[in-house]
């Protein structure tokens, strides 16, 4: 197996870092490891080609939105059709209240739903919804969990150790990045995930003060950790018996782990929750939704909130995916990769534990079980070892996200492609242990 050239990735990227921040426009695009990140050309399908003209398969999926693959035929066509109508209005359409109708009838805890652009812009004014409906401002949010690069979200969002993030009964406020105003932070809870009884704990001295419960349900980012079981379905009944709101940040899972995301998917309805990536297959598109009562307290502003190009965009995603099987597959080939991934850990040796839920599977070194909460991956899960396959697998054509142990599957995944990628595992799980 060769390893590819990067000459020109590595070039291209030397020179943009003279006239660009970080030579990248967002810390997701270029790992802390990597001495510079592959410069693509394109991609079609579950590929993308680099401008050393090597190809990749790719589980990146544009850090999560690109759930139909990459240069989608219906995305193009949807597109380009409106981009000839126009591509910004200022003014409501027809298609805007077919796409708002459509959200309403396929996510659980949607009456009413909101547009914005990014999942930052959503998850703020969920929390501002939030704040208006209960007169209380604290937000409880989890260690670990990352819901957008604003002030108030950037809070304890990773650690490098336990250490670092204090006991769970009063995790420290890390900020995140230089300039963020500390005193943003005063009104978050901190809490540790998965675990009921803290919560309980928090929620019976404070709740006078609390306006909602943040949560990842399927701990996505930072992760990927599952939800214990009941964990949910606690979470909402201690919510309810408080006065509290409960959002999910469906922001990663929205439309991955269903059309309903992952309240459909584990069967818990929160009263707000946050969509974003992959609502409209690589535009930026992004949403919140609710109960009417809710979500009419506070009216959203923003110029390119549901652009016609991202409405009509979703309109064909949410077509798409639609479609008799579609889930299904994804699923099997979720399986199909992780089961490969267990086994090729045994043949070398290696710890390594991975799982799949429709189009989200996870991966994590030196663990044979799955991840409890963040403390544990913080202690257990070798986090140095991911690193390394990262870089190992771009070098042999896999592209695998930087945020440890998250593999996005699309509907262009095929057969072929898992087979490919397991046989580049195979190549590289040995030297992982050099
Ligand atoms: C769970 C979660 N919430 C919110 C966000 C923020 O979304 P955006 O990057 O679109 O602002 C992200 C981004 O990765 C995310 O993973």
């Amino acid at each position: 197996m060769e390893k590819y050239n990067t000459e020109q990735s590595k070039a291209l990227f030397f020179e943009a870092k003279q006239y660009l921040v970080d030579g990248v426009s967002s810390s997701f695009h270029k790992a802390a490891n990597e001495e510079y990140p592959i410069c693509m050309t394109h991609g079609k399908g579950s590929h993308m080609y680099d401008v050393d003209g090597n190809d990749y398969i790719d589980y990146v999926a544009g850090f999560g939105p690109m759930i139909l693959g990459y240069a989608p035929d219906v995305i193009n066509k949807a597109v380009a059709g409106q981009l000839e109508k126009g591509s910004q209005f200022s003014a409501p359409t027809a298609d805007l209240c077919k796409l708002a109708k459509k959200l309403v009838e396929i996510i659980p805890c949607a009456e009413m739903v909101s547009f914005q652009s990014s999942g930052t812009e959503a998850n703020m004014h969920a929390w501002r919804v939030a704040r208006a409906y209960t007169g209380k401002m604290k937000i409880v949010k989890f260690e670990g969990q990352y819901h957008g690069w604003a002030d108030e979200q950037k809070v304890t969002i990773g650690a490098d150790s336990v250490n670092e993030l204090g006991p769970k009964e009063s995790i420290n406020r890390l900020m995140n990045t230089a300039g963020q105003r500390t005193h943003t932070a005063d009104d978050l809870v901190l809490a540790p995930w998965n675990d009921l009884k803290a919560l309980e704990e928090i929620l019976d001295k404070q709740s006078n003060e609390i306006a909602a419960v943040l949560m990842e349900p399927y701990m996505c980012d930072e992760g990927p950790i599952l939800a214990k079981e009941g964990y949910l379905a606690g979470v909402k009944e201690l919510c309810q018996k408080h006065g509290v709101l409960l959002i999910f940040d469906e922001v990663i899972t929205g439309f991955r782990l269903s059309l309903g995301g992952a309240q459909q998917y584990f069967g818990v309805t929160p009263d707000l929750a946050v969509f974003g990536k992959a609502i409209a297959a690589g535009v930026s598109l992004s949403m919140i939704c609710g109960r009417k009562e809710l979500m009419e307290k506070v009216h959203p502003s923003g110029t390119f909130n549901a652009t016609p190009l991202a409405v009509a965009a979703s309109l064909a995603t949410i077509a798409e995916l639609e479609k008799p099987g579609v889930y299904e597959k994804m699923d099997a080939l979720g399986k199909k990769l992780t089961d490969g991934i267990m086994a090729l850990g045994k043949k070398h040796g290696l710890k390594v534990y991975a799982n799949h839920h429709n189009a989200i599977c996870q991966m994590q070194l030196g663990i044979d079980r799955a991840p409890e909460d963040f403390r544990d991956c913080l202690e257990n899960v070798d986090r140095k070892a991911y690193d390394k396959l990262y870089l190992l697998a771009r070098d042999y054509g896999v592209r695998l996200t930087s945020a440890r142990g998250r593999i996005y599957l699309s509907t262009a995944h095929t057969e072929a492609d898992i087979e490919s990628t397991l046989e580049v595992f195979d190549h590289i799980f040995p030297m992982l242990k050099a």
